[in-house]
């Protein structure tokens, strides 16, 4: 921002547009759906480190939920969230109401192809839309030079790429590593519904990764016997309900027989009422995200 110092919270587009018009550049973006944590802080962090202004945007997307229960769920607390930004010396925060982002009216849905269809795609129909429709009136509104995005949700920035690159937005669309608790288990605002026991045994998802992984550098190139490995360590843990393993390739998304060129294995897991993901690149080299 053109002023030094403090963390503005703008409600309106026409706020946000006055605010940003004499932001310093480069512009960076941190879209979330608040009840941040360390994964959230670790994009602020690195979009400060590399812009001129930082934004960071709170708004929990009803189109993104494909289950209403999972949207009244969604764990709120603004207060906290601004707190966060403030700490992590972000410039400008947009916390809109819901028809700041879809005005009266509002009718146009960004629906990304073949990369948004398997996977979570398919586990949640409708998600990805909601997502694409989302991050584009974000960056649009925003204008941003670039925008952070978690690898933690790998097809999102597959997704958000596509997007970005079809509808020829200039912002750059970087993806930051996974942020993880001691015990492996990958930073998310929903893990604050697990019970003690569930989240012990949340666990199991990076393990079953690694588990693979390991595999994998012992030379196993049978995607499927990847799959068993992932599944078996999931059953193995009585808490646990696995929804999807995948081995997948890392460019196109789609199953594999044989790993030989960048991967990504991904899972989706239930415990009760509390459904997580995870997944891990394998073959990219940076461990980061797989080259699109
Ligand atoms: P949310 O789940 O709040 O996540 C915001 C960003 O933080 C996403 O890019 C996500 O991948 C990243 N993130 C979450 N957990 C992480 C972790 N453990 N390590 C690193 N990054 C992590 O993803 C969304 O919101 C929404 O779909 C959004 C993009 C904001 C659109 O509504």
């Amino acid at each position: 921002m053109t002023e030094g110092g403090g963390t503005r919270v703008v409600r309106t587009r026409a706020e946000l547009r006055e605010a940003l018009a004499s932001a310093r550049r480069p512009v960076g973006l941190v879209p979330t759906m608040g009840w941040l944590h360390d994964g959230h802080r670790a994009l602020m962090r690195r979009a400060r480190s590399e812009n001129g202004t930082t934004v960071a945007t709170i708004f929990v997307n009803p189109r993104q939920f494909n289950l209403a229960t999972d949207f009244t769920r969604y764990p709120r607390n603004e207060a906290r969230d601004v707190a966060v930004c403030e700490a992590e010396g972000i410039d400008l925060v947009w916390a809109p109401p819901v028809e700041e982002v879809y005005p009266p009216g509002f009718d146009t849905t960004v629906s990304v192809g073949a990369i948004a269809r398997p996977l979570e795609g398919a586990a949640r129909p409708g998600h990805f839309d909601g997502v694409a429709t989302v991050v584009s009136i974000l960056f649009s509104l925003v204008g941003a030079d670039r925008a952070y995005f978690g690898q933690k949700d790998a097809q999102q920035v597959m997704v958000i790429r596509q997007m970005a690159r079809d509808l020829a937005i200039g912002t750059q669309v970087i993806a930051c590593p996974t942020v993880r608790e001691p015990d492996g288990l990958a930073l998310s605002s929903r893990n604050v519904h697990l019970g003690p026991d569930q989240r012990v045994a949340a666990a199991a998802l990076h393990r079953a990764l690694m588990a693979a992984r390991s595999a994998w550098e012992d030379g196993e190139r049978s995607a499927d016997r990847l799959r068993d490995i992932m599944w078996e360590t999931l059953t193995a843990e009585p808490l646990a309900a696995p929804e999807y393993v995948s081995v997948a390739d890392g460019v196109t998304l789609r199953e594999l027989d044989r790993v030989e060129g960048p991967a990504l294995l991904s899972l989706a897991v239930r415990f009760g009422e509390t459904r997580l993901i995870d997944n891990e690149p394998l073959g990219t080299g940076d461990g980061t995200t797989p080259r699109a």
